[in-house]
């Protein structure tokens, strides 16, 4: 088998790897409990080791929180709970040091009701802000997300109803207002002028809206379904942000929080090239640990994709949903597995900080639960180290005589923290850190895996098998979804490429070594 040369001339989000960071659980300097800005800078040598291409952090702005920074009072500024905003110049520019890009959330569809533009908004009926949000005398039957109940908060100075499709605290922005657009799109250029490589764009699908505000159909009312809210008035509005983005040098990115569950409708947000450069894919994230399932979704996706010349992307955790070491069961070994088809299918991953420890959800008890939405046990701390408290700072003592107190985390720790912290696996060879780190390491230098094209091949029952070609570059994937061995017959012949040598297993066995005639249970190998 051939090696092509390492290069590709696809950009860096289509190469790369981005790590998300959520910026309250990463590391915290400062003793408060509450991770920051200085406390990711500390950590950025774990990235750069583990060999991630971008970071992107959740919100830092100004906010009250009531979302935890996607209700957001400032879009300039950083809250103070993560610190200045000399403090993300200072991260900035340690992570450009060590080849990591950075990528900011932001917040489109609403703002805090604290922001100076709502509370001007809701001041008065001639305001000149009024029409900066969505005010109606006679509300329509929409639902807000996390809580029963109308997606309309009446006002009583105004004697009107705002829409906000989340809390009554996160007011919508109404796109449809040329002044909402360039103030929106400042807001971008300030952070492009300071640096950032770009944008993950929180429920931008969201942004345009029919401007009748048509009733739901009754059969979605009351269900989750995130979908219906999809206007076609959004694809304009994304080119006009794409259109800023292209003011400035290098390639600027920005990935679209789509959630949406139709693959046609999630490559028509990348407008052929000229909207979102990213959209993230949900579905994925949803399917349950089953070949069968996992086959159909990378079928469907490459379908509905090809065509649209829209690049994958691939997520398997996040802030918002349970970690997948837990949805699948818990089990290290699915865990491990489903790093590797993570790594080597075709499109951008996103991993989720605190997956390459086998991190699982936090249990969460009643009396410090604090998210609306349910959400506390995804966004639990990241331990560094195995004593408490695990590489969080301490508080300062009031009294010098006084010892300094480990910090309580805002959240508790996740299962396990004295042996799944990073420095403990990082001493491991064989820990899912390590392997992490290979995966990485591997699909870095080989343009098959980070850029070539995916073809799915015939596969035993529970078994999922693809091979990725990038000119005569060629590697194989067998995942085992199944927790028993699997006898493979005779794939290697059948499928045409004999020879293959295990370059990579998720349990770590067998490498260097022709393939054998079993798959381990929850196994998966990389074959070259
Ligand atoms: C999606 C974000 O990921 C989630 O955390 C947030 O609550 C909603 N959008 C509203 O901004």
């Amino acid at each position: 088998m051939d090696d092509a040369d390492g290069s590709s001339d696809n950009p860096w989000w289509q190469r790369g790897v981005i790590y998300q960071i959520y910026p309250r659980s990463f590391g915290d300097s400062d003793g408060d409990g509450i991770g920051d800005l200085e406390g990711i800078r500390r950590r950025l040598d774990h990235l750069a080791w583990l060999g991630v291409d971008a970071l992107w952090l959740s919100p830092i702005y100004r906010s009250p929180m009531a979302d935890f920074g996607y209700d957001i009072a400032d879009y300039c500024d950083v809250d103070p709970i993560f610190g200045s905003l000399a403090d993300f110049d200072r991260l900035l520019a340690k992570a450009h040091a060590r080849d990591l890009k950075v990528v900011l959330d932001w917040v489109p569809n609403h703002t805090s009701d604290q922001h100076p533009w709502f509370q001007a908004s809701r001041s008065s009926r001639d305001n000149p802000k009024r029409d900066w949000y969505v005010w109606r005398d006679e509300i329509n039957n929409w639902t807000q997300a996390f809580r029963d109940g109308p997606a309309w908060t009446g006002d009583v100075a105004t004697r009107a109803h705002y829409l906000h499709l989340f809390l009554p605290e996160q007011p919508d922005l109404n796109w449809a207002n040329p002044e909402v657009r360039a103030a929106m799109h400042d807001v971008l250029r300030f952070w492009l002028d300071r640096g950032v490589d770009g944008f993950r764009a929180d429920v931008v699908h969201l942004i345009g809206k029919d401007p009748d505000l048509p009733d739901d159909p009754p059969e979605v009312l009351g269900t989750s379904r995130v979908d219906r809210h999809h206007a076609p008035e959004t694809f304009d509005l994304l080119r006009g942000i794409r259109q800023v983005l292209e003011e400035y040098p290098g390639e600027r990115m920005m990935v679209g929080e789509i959630n949406l569950s139709d693959h046609e409708l999630i490559a028509a947000y990348y407008g052929g090239g000229s909207q979102l450069n990213l959209a993230f894919n949900f579905v994925p994230l949803h399917a349950s640990w089953e070949a069968a399932e996992w086959r159909t979704v990378i079928t469907d996706i490459a379908r509905a994709y090809e065509p649209a010349g829209a690049w994958p992307t691939w997520v398997l955790s996040n802030h918002d949903q349970v970690r997948h070491r837990s949805r699948y069961g818990g089990s290290e070994a699915r865990a491990r597995a489903a790093a590797l088809l993570l790594l080597t299918l075709r499109g951008t991953p996103f991993l989720y900080a605190g997956e390459e420890l086998g991190q699982e959800d936090a249990a969460v008890p009643p009396s410090r639960q604090v998210d609306p939405g349910g959400r506390d046990g995804c966004r639990a701390p990241i331990p560094w180290d195995p004593a408490p408290p695990h590489g969080w700072a301490t508080s300062e003592p009031s009294q010098p005589s006084e010892p300094s107190q480990p910090s309580q985390p805002w959240l508790p720790w996740p299962p396990e923290p004295d042996r799944r912290n990073a420095e403990r696996l990082a001493e491991e060879p064989a820990s899912v850190l390590h392997l992490y780190r290979r995966l990485l390491a591997t699909r870095r230098a080989c343009p098959a895996l980070h850029s070539g094209e995916l073809e799915l091949l015939a596969a035993p029952d529970g078994v999922l098998a693809y091979l990725r070609r990038w000119g005569g570059q060629r590697r194989a994937v067998l995942v085992n979804f199944t927790d028993q061995p699997v006898a493979l017959g005779d794939f290697a012949a059948d499928s045409g490429h004999g020879g293959w040598v295990v370059d990579l297993a998720s349990d770590g066995r067998g490498e260097g070594r022709p393939l054998g005639c079993h798959l381990g249970s929850n196994q998966a190998v990389l074959l070259r």
